[in-house]
């Protein structure tokens, strides 16, 4: 049983984009069967899991922690979240708790219950440790697996998910696991990225013979908007097909400026996990895919990098039936 497939890419003609790694639900039994059968592959698929590093992405996170508080504070001109002072509330791929979470709670503090889920066990426990409160709780969860999703069929009112549905390796059932989360009526925002120079910046590094020997590039799931060349009108025609009536749905661009180059090379350690490797080769990464990024985001005009993506927005809402 193969558990990597292989598709052309428009947007990266060239690299063939392993589409199916842990989390691909053309065969979402594969990942459960082999946990059961075989305990060594298990270990091994475990670790492919891990994305990122719990404790470096909340270390270097202020990107997302920028995004996110204008993002939360953009909901609380919308009617839809305005009104939702008794209702349950999900963030999909919480991380550590400290940015999405942290503000729509900062931005609507009488949330009854907000329930931050979030597919790697270490984000779930730096959240619990640093940013609990009477009214939050986190749950290891994966957005591709319905069965990890089912006390909450049906019952939550509200859904935020920032910078999230493009690490999944197959966005049409990850968007369809959030519709079922819904209540009738419910309300999900979300954001992701479409096209970011990261991507672009690591598949570069993957062609260098330096890296090519030590990346691991079953690790990476690169966005599928990306890989496929999916525009607006695709994911608007996907969020109907799958039963939302969808109120926005738009592509952004963000660019944000870092206040050093030490920053953005940090921020770019956090967005991928190199396993255990030693500080010294870490430190190499982080210079060698620097280089890489500057020249798909260039320096603004005082000289600093920046990160210019495109991200899109859609506001979807679960149609009564
Ligand atoms: C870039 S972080 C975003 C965290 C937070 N929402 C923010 O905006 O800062 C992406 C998070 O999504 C989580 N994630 C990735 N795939 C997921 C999935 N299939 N289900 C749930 N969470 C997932 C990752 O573990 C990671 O914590």
């Amino acid at each position: 049983m193969s558990i990597v497939e292989e598709q052309s890419c428009s947007y990266m003609p060239d690299y063939p984009q392993k589409l199916c790694c842990y989390n691909n639900s053309k065969d979402d039994n594969c990942e459960r069967t082999q946990l059961r059968l075989c305990p060594i592959l298990s270990t091994k698929l475990l670790l492919l899991i891990k994305m990122m590093d719990p404790n470096v992405y909340i270390k270097y996170n202020r990107l997302q922690n920028e995004l996110t508080k204008r993002f939360c504070k953009d909901l609380t001109l919308d009617p839809d979240w305005r009104e939702i002072s008794l209702k349950t509330v999900m963030d999909i791929g919480c991380g550590p708790g400290n940015t999405s979470t942290y503000w729509m709670d900062h931005f609507f503090p009488k949330i009854q219950k907000l329930i931050g889920v979030d597919i790697d066990p270490g984000m779930i426990n730096l959240a619990k440790e640093k940013n609990t409160k009477k009214n939050i709780e986190y749950y290891v969860a994966d957005i591709m697996k319905k069965e990890s999703l089912q006390e909450w069929e049906g019952r939550i009112d509200r859904i935020l998910s920032t910078y999230v549905f493009h690490r999944v390796g197959d966005q049409k059932m990850a968007f369809r696991n959030l519709f079922d989360l819904l209540r009738d009526t419910g309300v999900a925002s979300i954001g992701f990225l479409v096209k970011g120079p990261f991507y672009f910046a690591f598949r570069d590094l993957l062609e260098t013979n330096k890296w090519k020997p030590i990346l691991d590039p079953t690790n990476m799931t690169y966005p599928e908007a990306m890989v496929k060349g999916y525009d607006l009108e695709f994911y608007r025609q996907l969020f109907e097909d799958i039963g939302f009536s969808v109120s926005c749905c738009e592509m952004r661009p963000v660019i944000f400026s870092y206040e050093s180059d030490e920053e953005c090379k940090n921020l770019l350690l956090s967005l991928h996990y190199l396993g255990e490797v030693s500080d010294e080769l870490k430190e190499e990464y982080k210079e060698d895919i620097f280089q890489q990024f500057v020249k798909h985001s260039p320096r603004d005009s005082e000289g600093h990098p920046t990160h210019n993506a495109i991200i899109l927005h859609a506001k979807l809402t679960k149609k009564k039936l």
